[in-house]
């Protein structure tokens, strides 16, 4: 069963509408990701969950329980907010210990419930410490605690990470994906970084202009991209706009500056075509196996010991890029090369 049912959220803030008719089903213990640029309604999007924010439409439902108008504490959700801040007066152990304060909870339960989070975020000898005796990477570690000590049916996330650098960020996104498998809570975490959508989350949704675009794996957003927003947002692309038009001799063809492929038919129109640089090969002479093989120059390369990434130009001035095979020397700028692919690995979008 479904622990959370978002169903046709709309949210107007005066005349501009924030969220346009977002559904989305999140199961008990799931890691979803909300990602999507800056503007996109993330943030909207947690504020309603967490009861902040009224919706104009739509319901919010828990466990089959519509909590659309519940108020925010009691919905029993730890929520890691931007602008949430510790409090700068109270130790770390006070901070952690508050939520249970609130709740009423026994001095012995508070106690050993503070001490295993403590724990788990990795806190245990800085439990005297104020907030600004810690660093920022320790600070959302105790924000992190505070918000789980009272085992919320739901973790609410908005970019926890985002103010740190990006080692510390990549420290933490390992250990958020750690706490969540120790403890199997629902967490819903906001992001701007779609490598941490992909590093931590079971699914992700990805959000443009108020919308979810698509929802679903990392692999598949990043294999079966339903949008050329979700391609070039999630990943790297290089993407051929075209036309699929009827051929002479019967069936339809996919035609764009580079290259002519047979396409299925049906829609004619505008549409295009989308190739991941890891599925296109750099050769030095063409190759002719049925795959597209087209001319390129190696424009720059960004070697890294494993491979290189090239920027080609291609005949019509476009820029694609690939990765090549660096173990024999890497293709100087300049160079004449051939980059091909093959039709099945291209994603189409109309
Ligand atoms: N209180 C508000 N009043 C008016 N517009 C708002 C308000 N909050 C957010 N918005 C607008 O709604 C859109 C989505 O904002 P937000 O949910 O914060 O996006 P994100 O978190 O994806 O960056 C933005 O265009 C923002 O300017
Ligand atoms: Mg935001």
């Amino acid at each position: 069963m479904s622990s959370l049912e978002i169903k046709n959220i709309f949210k107007h803030y005066g005349a501009f509408q924030a969220l346009d008719d977002v559904s989305l089903s999140i199961r008990k213990g799931e890691f979803v990701t909300l990602l999507g640029p800056s503007g996109s309604g993330k943030t909207t999007l947690l504020k309603i969950l967490a009861g902040f924010e009224p919706v104009t439409s739509g319901t919010v439902e828990m466990n089959g329980r519509n909590i659309t108008a519940l108020s925010p504490e009691k919905r029993n959700f730890g929520l890691v907010f931007q602008g949430y801040a510790l409090f700068p007066h109270m130790s770390v152990y006070d901070n952690i210990a508050y939520p249970l304060r609130v709740r009423r909870r026994s001095k012995a339960e508070i106690d050993q419930s503070v001490r295993a989070l403590l724990d788990l975020v990795q806190l245990g000898t800085l439990a005297a410490r104020k907030p600004q005796e810690l660093s920022g990477g320790q600070q959302q570690r105790v924000a992190l605690a505070r918000a789980l000590v009272f085992k919320p049916d739901l973790l609410l996330l908005d970019e926890p990470m985002s103010a740190l650098d990006k080692k510390l960020r990549h420290d933490l996104q390992e250990e958020l994906r750690q706490i969540h498998s120790t403890l199997g809570t629902t967490f819903i975490n906001v992001t701007h970084d779609q490598e941490e959508a992909m590093h931590m989350s079971d699914r992700i949704a990805v959000m443009n202009g108020g919308c979810i675009e698509q929802y679903d794996t990392a692999h598949t957003l990043y294999r079966h991209p339903i949008s050329r927003f979700v391609a070039e947002f999630v990943g790297k692309s290089n993407i051929f706009q075209g036309v699929v038009s009827a051929s002479p001799g019967g069936g339809s063809s996919f035609v764009c500056a580079n290259f002519t492929l047979p396409a299925e038919a049906g829609k004619g129109g505008n549409t295009c075509m989308m190739v991941r640089p890891e599925d296109a090969e750099i050769t030095t002479s063409p190759v002719a196996d049925g795959r597209v093989s087209l001319p390129a120059r190696v424009v720059n390369s960004t070697y890294s010991g494993d491979r290189a990434l090239y920027t080609l130009t291609l005949a019509d001035g476009a820029h694609f890029i690939a990765y090549g095979n660096a173990r024999s020397g890497v293709h100087s700028n300049g160079a004449d090369v051939s980059v091909s692919f093959a039709p099945q690995d291209m994603v189409k979008f109309d």
